[in-house]
């Protein structure tokens, strides 16, 4: 029998992303953002943790979605949104059809995903 729910999560040194806030590393924030996401980060005081954040949520669906043996999602066909109360919310135009809940934290140094999807 298919398992119809399925869980990933993902924790990650800040330090990783405070490099990746300067000009130069544009293609790397390219790469695994969206403009949604990089607007989202770089209004903020410290966008590292909330780059960093956003790519273990994006590494946390990329586990939950391999439990599917889906294997075709990459980091920008994620998009990590916010509701206007700041909680997070997960975008994958791939696969409408799952349901897929994500919770972020931060503190100074690391930041962590848990995300749930669920499959009809
Ligand atoms: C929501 C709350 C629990 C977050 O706790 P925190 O310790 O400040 O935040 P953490 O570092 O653990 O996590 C930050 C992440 O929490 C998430 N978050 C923010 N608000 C959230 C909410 N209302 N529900 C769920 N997750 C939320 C975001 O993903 C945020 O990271 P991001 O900005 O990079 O997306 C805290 O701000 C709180 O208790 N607020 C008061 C209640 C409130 O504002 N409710 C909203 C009413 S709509």
């Amino acid at each position: 029998m298919k398992d119809l729910i399925s869980i990933g999560t993902d924790i990650e040194d800040i330090s990783r992303f405070k490099n990746k806030t300067i000009e130069n590393s544009r293609v790397f924030l390219e790469k695994i953002y969206t403009q949604n996401e990089l607007a989202y980060c770089f209004k903020t005081a410290l966008p590292e943790q909330h780059l960093c954040a956003r790519f273990c949520a994006k590494e946390a669906v990329i586990k939950a979605l391999s439990d599917f043996k889906i294997d075709d999602v990459f980091y920008k066909d994620i998009e990590i949104l916010n509701r206007n109360g700041g909680a997070p919310y997960v975008v994958l135009n791939k696969y409408p059809n799952l349901q897929i809940k994500v919770s972020i934290s931060h503190c100074k140094t690391y930041a962590t995903a848990t995300v749930l999807a669920i499959r009809d």
